[in-house]
């Protein structure tokens, strides 16, 4: 992986947990200054305590993104920023299109997608003036594809995958990248927790018999790689799922 000038930023959303904290401690091995950004101020504190203990550069702010004015806020302290991660999301509840309850549906797209639109407009300029700027939208497979009881987060991640794509179009000709990462199943701690309100049980299912799930690692090992790439390369889709997992619906387990 090709070093990054020290002085480059790498702002993660959702860098507390998950997918989110993997990133942050490979970008910053890679010689990013990494920005860590998520709601849980002790969990973020702790993991730019960590990596900077290991003799890189990382430093915690508390941002919720769905909150524009403290998303603006947080932006003016950035002249240049190199690499913006828009990680933070997640779903909420699994229930059939016919009972899903709205207010998830709306709190997915909210998050998802209005909290990577907030975060993305306010760091764009800052992204510009790098002269070489990349943004990573973390979208899923479910952004390309349906599946039962699936119904509130393909649709904001779909969404997610159309902001992506739509930038990339509208900003062609600036220094600006723009990089979809679609993961299949991931074996996080949180997100199947977050999904089910906290039942163990439910979230277990996700992955029972499932050999190998893609890791946290895995995917930030993707994302690593797709913004190391030399500027003018432009991964625009990176689709990434375990070997045991031919599509959303289609997943081998050894029960
Ligand atoms: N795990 C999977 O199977 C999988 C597959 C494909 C795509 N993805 C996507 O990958 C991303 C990370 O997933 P993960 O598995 O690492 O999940 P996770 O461990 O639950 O992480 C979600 C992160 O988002 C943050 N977050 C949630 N709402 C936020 C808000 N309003 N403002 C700021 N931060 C917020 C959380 O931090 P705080 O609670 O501290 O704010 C947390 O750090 C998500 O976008 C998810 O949809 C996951």
């Amino acid at each position: 992986m090709a070093p990054a000038p020290a002085s480059r930023i790498a702002v993660v959303t959702g860098a507390s947990s998950g997918i989110g904290a993997a990133t942050a401690r490979q970008l910053a091995a890679a010689g990013y200054r990494v920005v860590l950004t998520a709601r849980r101020k002790d969990r973020i504190e702790a993991l730019a305590e960590e990596i900077n203990g290991a003799g890189h550069q990382a430093a915690a702010y508390a941002l919720d993104i769905t909150d524009r004015a403290a998303v603006d806020e947080f932006a003016t302290a950035f002249k240049t920023v190199g690499v913006l991660v828009n990680n933070a999301g997640g779903a909420l509840g699994a229930d059939p299109v016919a009972s899903g309850d709205p207010e998830q549906w709306r709190q997915m797209y909210e998050t998802n997608v209005i909290g990577t639109l907030n975060v993305t407009q306010a760091l764009l300029p800052a992204l510009t003036a790098s002269g070489d700027g990349t943004v990573v939208v973390l979208s899923s497979t479910a952004g390309h594809g349906t599946y039962e009881g699936g119904g509130g987060y393909v649709a904001a991640k779909h969404a997610e995958h159309v902001l992506a794509e739509t930038l990339r179009l509208e900003i062609v000709g600036t220094p600006v990248r723009v990089i979809e990462v679609a993961p299949g199943m991931v074996k996080t701690d949180e997100f199947a927790l977050t999904r089910f309100g906290g039942d163990e049980e439910k979230a277990a299912k996700v992955y029972a018999g499932v050999a190998e799930p893609l890791t946290a690692d895995d995917v930030a090992d993707t994302i690593s790689w797709a913004v190391t790439r030399p500027p003018h390369v432009n991964i625009d889709l990176l689709v990434v799922r375990p070997r045991a997992q031919a599509s959303n619906s289609k997943v081998h387990r050894e029960l």
